[in-house]
């Protein structure tokens, strides 16, 4: 359940816009610019405001890769796993990731919303290969030791 505050926010952002469908996508760009994620709340929300059915809303939402209806951390890391990478063995930095934040292939983001990894198929740094970037930042030739020391850094420790 979503504060009132994220209805006021939507309400601001909807007034920057026509209400017509044209509009959702717009729209929901900026919700999700706002909070890093799409809260399903809000796109119910948006829906209704600019007349259009919940039901088409979510099939333009999902759609886009780039729609996330997760909330994510403050930092977004992404581990390549294309082929340079795996061969260069970026599993055991997805592992170790996961071990030091408490995530898996399910749960993505860290409890205290610090941290979100997630694997692409490649970042287009495959000569930089094993890769990662933290939110659209490259980090090159990465070692588990090395992302654990990144994390430190992050955390500001
Ligand atoms: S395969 Fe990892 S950057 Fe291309």
């Amino acid at each position: 359940m979503l504060d009132t505050s994220y209805y006021e926010k939507a309400d601001e952002i909807i007034a920057r816009h026509t209400r017509e469908e044209r509009s959702l996508i717009p729209i929901i760009q900026d919700i999700q610019e706002e909070y890093r994620y799409l809260p399903p709340e809000l796109l119910t929300y948006v829906a209704k405001q600019i007349g259009i059915t919940e039901a088409k809303a979510y099939s333009v939402a999902s759609f886009y890769e780039n729609f996330s209806f997760e909330q994510k951390g403050k930092y977004v890391i992404k581990v390549c796993d294309g082929t340079a990478c795996h061969v260069r063995k970026s599993i055991p930095i997805l592992e170790r990731l996961y071990k030091e934040l408490g995530l898996n292939d399910k749960k993505h983001t860290s409890d205290d919303l610090y941290f979100t990894v997630e694997t692409v198929s490649c970042l287009g740094a495959c000569g930089l290969a094993p890769a990662i970037t933290v939110n659209d930042v490259v980090y090159p030739k990465m070692s588990p030791e090395k992302v654990v020391d990144l994390l430190k850094e992050l955390r500001g420790e």
